[in-house]
């Protein structure tokens, strides 16, 4: 890196922040990332304090926690330095299953991103405290860290053992046992889980008295539901520094308009291919622009 309006500790602390984006996306996001700490200096020299007052200032989470994280900093308050440590009450294996989302992470960078996690868990659960695996991975999902980390945590809890079954009890009191409500059954746990667990078909099965062989044969024969964590449609506009500047937004906004609860609209953090930005996500494949609005034509 040949920085000339650049201090040393500066460059060295710029390769520090660099280290902590995902190589997929480094020489995409580089350039930005000079940019936006320049326009901080506003002329004046680059300094370790400039890359930091950016980081703290300018960047998005989850990016600011983990470069923050890369350059050792910390963002606690003096007051927050001092506050009573986080009492949560964990149920079953939640805790469990922080740990392993948190193994995704860098190790470098974990010991920024978890305390966060943890205080937006605790968020969620409230003045209980009362933390179950579906809070946590509702938190994640809302805190949807960047590629490729997401999809990483995404086969952690596809691969995670059991699943929250109370939902289908729940389901199934709406029913009457008749076989007959086998398929309006599944449609509600396809919303319900985005898929069709083997666990609840079991539960299912055994409640409508329905046959293995005719669970599974309408389970495959419809197109609407799915055997495996695939999600329904989802479509995400990427949102990261190099999509914005192509104008994801308004990306966003076309798709918005023309959803018409066909699917789902997010926005995504960078999916480490910029170069035909702006980027969408379909279901877990990446597209360009043109790419994305072909594929919502065919929902
Ligand atoms: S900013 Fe990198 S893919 Fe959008």
């Amino acid at each position: 890196m040949a920085l000339s309006s650049w201090d040393e500790k500066a460059q060295a602390a710029f390769e520090k922040i660099v280290d902590a984006i995902p190589e997929s996306m480094r020489e995409a996001v580089q350039p930005q990332l000079i940019t936006m700490i320049e326009k901080k200096a506003a002329g004046s020299r680059v300094t370790v304090e400039v890359i930091e007052k950016m980081v703290r200032e300018d960047l998005p989470e989850p990016q600011k926690s983990m470069m923050m994280g890369a350059l050792g900093l910390s963002e606690a308050t003096p007051e927050a330095k001092t506050a009573e440590p986080v009492q949560l009450n964990w149920e079953g294996d939640s805790e469990k299953l922080v740990d392993k989302i948190m193994e995704v992470i860098p190790e470098m960078l974990r010991g920024a991103v978890k305390p966060k996690f943890l205080d937006f868990i605790k968020t969620k659960a409230g003045q209980s405290a009362v933390v179950t695996e579906g809070l946590v991975v509702d938190a994640i999902k809302e805190m949807n860290p960047p590629e490729p980390y997401m999809s990483q945590i995404i086969k952690v809890l596809a691969a995670r053992e059991g699943i929250d079954l109370s939902k289908v009890d729940e389901i199934l009191s709406k029913h009457q046992r008749r076989q007959e409500e086998l398929v309006s059954v599944f449609h509600e746990l396809q919303e319900e889980y985005s898929y069709l667990p083997k666990e609840a078909i079991d539960k299912v099965r055994e409640y409508l008295n329905v046959p293995l062989s005719m669970a599974y044969r309408v389970a495959t024969s419809y197109k609407a539901f799915s055997l495996e964590p695939k999600g329904k449609h989802v479509v995400k506009v990427c949102d990261g520094i190099a999509c914005h500047l192509k104008d994801s937004d308004k990306l966003y906004e076309e798709l918005k308009g023309n959803s018409d609860d066909r699917f789902t609209l997010e926005k995504a953090r960078c999916i480490g291919c910029c170069g035909p930005a702006p980027m969408a996500i379909v279901d877990g494949e990446y597209g360009d622009s043109e790419w994305v609005r072909e594929k919502v034509t065919k929902f």
